[in-house]
């Protein structure tokens, strides 16, 4: 059987650079506690005409490129967002078509926090397995800022915008996913809550992050039949170096296969994934025939997992 995998990978962050010293100026915070607590030090926002479709759409055309293949090949479409340019719909994903000219395929939008673009992933997965599907986009994206409240410094400091893209299809049967876990637990649903603005238990989702991070990652390691030592590289959700931390102490990985990209971009919530992958394909820090996991975990509560052979 083939196996699901990556063909090509691509990203985007807007250009202005907020830095904790510019929050510092609206909040009452300062660099020192920020870094201390997160490890974030700055992160992009988007300017006010550039919405989330914007920003998926540009990281969706460098996937593209990336994989060689032209957009009217693209044959579905899924972004993963929170934080779609309309409340309910249309969809980004159909946004997303229109913009980069893809053909009339389907186009869905999938709502699963920060673990969304894993869960997207899983999807696409199953489109491609079954022969349904031949080249899907699969899009993490996100415009935080708009669901900031910019008076809260418990929320304000920590989220950034940012996209990023995979093209998925079938790789050889030694390459690709190997397995994922996922989950949900909806008793935790109003820790983390975006109405009109984004709500946070800060030490309730911490609680949770260090609890169910490790353990997704060994389920799906379990799962691929390999132990936690054949992991070449992990790519976790960019939330806090602190929880990254623990889990990296918990499981016993050395930091050196560990992305980590909150600092630059703070949490992009479902673009922290995709946009951490494409830095280390670009660095040339991901080699044909590395053994990735993918890990997200935040609000719904949800979590979920991808090992994941690189190349095709
Ligand atoms: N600047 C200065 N002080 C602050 C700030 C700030 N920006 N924010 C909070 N504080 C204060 C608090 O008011 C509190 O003061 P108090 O003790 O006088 O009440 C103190 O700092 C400590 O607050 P804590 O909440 O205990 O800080 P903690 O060490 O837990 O760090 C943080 C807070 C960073 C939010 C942490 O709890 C965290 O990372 N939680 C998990 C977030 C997460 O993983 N989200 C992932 C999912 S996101 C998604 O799905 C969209």
């Amino acid at each position: 059987m083939k196996r699901a995998g990556i063909l090509g990978i691509g990203h985007y962050v807007p250009e202005r650079v907020v830095t904790n010293h510019d929050l510092e100026e609206i909040l009452d915070t300062s660099h020192d506690w920020i870094v201390s607590r997160t490890g974030i030090k700055e992160r992009r926002i988007a300017a006010d005409d550039m919405n989330t479709s914007d920003l998926a759409s540009r990281a969706a055309l460098a996937a593209i490129e990336h994989a060689g293949i032209g957009v009217d090949e693209i044959d579905l479409i899924i972004v993963a967002t929170s934080t779609p340019d309309y409340h309910v719909f249309p969809s980004v994903a159909c946004l997303v078509q229109e913009k980069i000219k893809a053909r009339t395929v389907g186009a869905m939008d999938v709502s699963a926090a920060c673990s969304g673009f894993v869960y997207a992933m899983i999807l696409a997965k199953q489109f491609i397995e079954t022969g349904a599907n031949q080249r899907v986009l699969v899009v993490g994206a996100e415009k935080m800022s708009k669901k900031l409240n910019w008076k809260d410094r418990n929320t304000a400091v920590l989220f950034g915008d940012g996209a990023g893209a995979v093209v998925m299809g079938p790789v050889s049967s030694d390459r690709g996913i190997l397995s994922f876990d996922m989950g949900a637990d909806g008793s935790g649903a109003n820790q983390l809550v975006i109405q009109d603005y984004l709500e946070m238990n800060g030490r309730e989702v911490y609680k949770f992050a260090v609890r169910q991070m490790p353990q997704t990652i060994m389920n799906v390691m379990d799962k691929a039949g390999f132990s936690i030592e054949d992991i070449d590289f992990l790519i976790p959700h960019q939330a806090n170096t602190r929880i990254i931390d623990n889990a990296r102490e918990k499981l016993g990985i050395p930091a050196d296969k560990i992305s980590i990209t909150v600092d630059k971009y703070g949490n992009t919530s479902g673009a922290t994934i995709p946009l951490s992958l494409a830095e280390e394909v670009n660095l040339g820090k991901i080699k044909d025939g590395d053994l990735l996991v993918l890990v997200g975990f935040g609000g719904g509560l949800t979590w979920g997992s991808i090992a994941l052979r690189w190349g095709t």
